[in-house]
């Protein structure tokens, strides 16, 4: 298994490119689905959880074609995937354990052949994260759904209708399901409650290039009308927050000064406002954001993680692993998983002093990490020990580099780039 090396102490200088988003890839390329004609996606970054999605696809008999991007996604891949016809209405269990977001099928399917079969995914290192909601909204739109030798067998031979429903928490997941059901549902489906997130906008963009009506993305309400069939489009995936973000958080931890291009602004307010307090300066560029830090020490802020547009989950990592070197300390609290807290362990063999009470982690920040072996266990914790290594005194190496390649594209190539002491050990 690969490890990666990192030898602290570095500024990381120079430019970083942000790949299209992993988050918004994954439900686009499953709105394939949804239709007989071809769909094209620009800007789809090149990671493992696009070629496990890929597979599950091939598998429900999508062809994809994969080429070196184009139209000035120069750095991305340009995917053109075509379901002529479903091949198979189950998800296998051995693909769904391997990526969550693969109960993403469950909607569409249902919505286009009236049968579905997908496994229940299972636990998950950051928290139960059950699928009832996604269950219960397919439910309101008429769907039968019942639990057989851990699959979900949902049925709806007279197709699915339009619904209005209310989610009674806010599920990303669950509301991409529902909105790629409602495309195919007969009338209208309104969902209240509905995940905010860009990642869901930006499928709703492209439904509507497919020819669905959506309306109200970026709002808690969605308005979807159905239709008999979609068309065939094209759409550019948006670039990824959460790796904008994290790079920030890694420019800021070695008091560098990066350009992040393709990075934007608006998609991660909460966390530039955060960033600022804690005396990081960004701004937006022609090209993307610039991120520096180039005098004085990192302040001790609190981050309370909440749906979009609060602090996401997803950087809350990333950003302990900063405030683990910052003046005074910072109170993290964790709201969207139960068990987010798996680096914490991790990030003390480094030195950092961190405390858990409950669903909060105390930090106070220390003058110095020490480099050490450590183990990732999720993707976003993995990253995190990244961070806290490019500021550690000494050698740093990482096991289980497996999680970074699900939802980091070239991670060591783009930090060495600017700067970094960062090697990939093979084998
Ligand atoms: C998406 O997961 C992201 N994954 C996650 O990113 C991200 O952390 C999460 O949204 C929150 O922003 C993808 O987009 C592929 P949720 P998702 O449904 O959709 C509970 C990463 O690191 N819940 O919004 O699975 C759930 O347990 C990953 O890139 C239910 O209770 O998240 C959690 O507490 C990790 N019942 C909360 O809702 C349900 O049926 C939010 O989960 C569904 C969810």
């Amino acid at each position: 298994m690969d490890r990666i090396r990192i030898r602290g102490g570095r500024q990381l200088k120079g430019e970083i490119r942000i790949s299209g988003s992993k988050n918004a890839s994954l439900p686009l390329m499953v709105a394939s689905l949804l239709t007989d004609r071809k769909l094209t996606l620009h800007n789809v970054p090149r990671l493992a959880d696009i070629t496990t999605m890929i597979q599950l696809l091939q598998q429900h008999g999508v062809t994809v074609d994969a080429a070196p991007g184009e139209n000035g996604h120069a750095h991305g891949t340009t995917l053109t995937l075509q379901a002529g016809k479903i091949a198979s209405t189950t998800a296998p269990y051995d693909i769904v354990r391997k990526m969550r977001a693969s109960v993403l099928v469950l909607g569409p399917l249902l919505a286009r052949e009236g049968l579905a079969r997908v496994s229940l995914p299972g636990g998950c290192a950051i928290g139960a994260r059950p699928v009832d909601l996604h269950i219960a909204g397919l439910k309101a739109m008429g769907a039968e759904i019942d639990i057989d030798g851990g699959y979900m067998v949902a049925r709806a031979p007279q197709g699915l209708r339009g619904a209005r429903y209310t989610f009674p928490k806010v599920s990303v997941g669950a509301t991409e399901n529902l909105m790629m059901a409602a495309a195919l549902a007969k009338g209208t489906t309104v969902l209240d409650n509905a995940a905010r997130e860009p990642e869901i906008a930006d499928l709703a963009e492209c439904l509507i290039a497919m020819g669905v009506p959506v309306a109200g993305a970026g709002t808690e309400t969605l308005t979807i009308e159905g239709v008999s069939a979609l068309k065939e489009a094209t759409h550019s995936v948006i670039s990824d927050r959460i790796e904008t973000g994290t790079y920030a958080m890694a420019v800021a931890m070695t008091a560098g000064d990066i350009e992040l291009i393709g990075g934007r602004l608006d998609l991660i307010e909460s966390a530039v406002q955060t960033l600022r307090s804690a005396g990081v300066t960004l701004e937006q560029t022609a090209r993307g954001l610039r991120v520096h830090r180039t005098n004085g020490a990192l302040q001790g802020v609190d981050v309370m993680t909440e749906p979009f547009p609060g602090f996401p989950t997803d950087l809350q990592a990333q950003m302990m692993a900063l405030m683990t070197r910052a003046e005074g300390a910072s109170m993290i609290t964790e709201t969207v998983f139960e068990s987010r807290f798996m680096h914490v362990p991790e990030l003390s063999r480094m030195g950092a002093n961190v405390t858990i009470h409950h669903e909060s982690a105390l930090v106070r920040g220390v003058p110095k990490l020490r480099g050490a072996e450590v183990m990732a266990t999720d993707l976003r914790a993995s990253v995190s020990l990244a961070i806290a290594a490019l500021a550690a005194e000494g050698d740093t190496t990482l096991h289980r580099v497996y999680h970074l390649d699900r939802g980091y594209e070239r991670l060591e190539e783009k930090l060495s780039a600017c700067g970094a002491d960062i090697e990939r050990l093979k084998g």
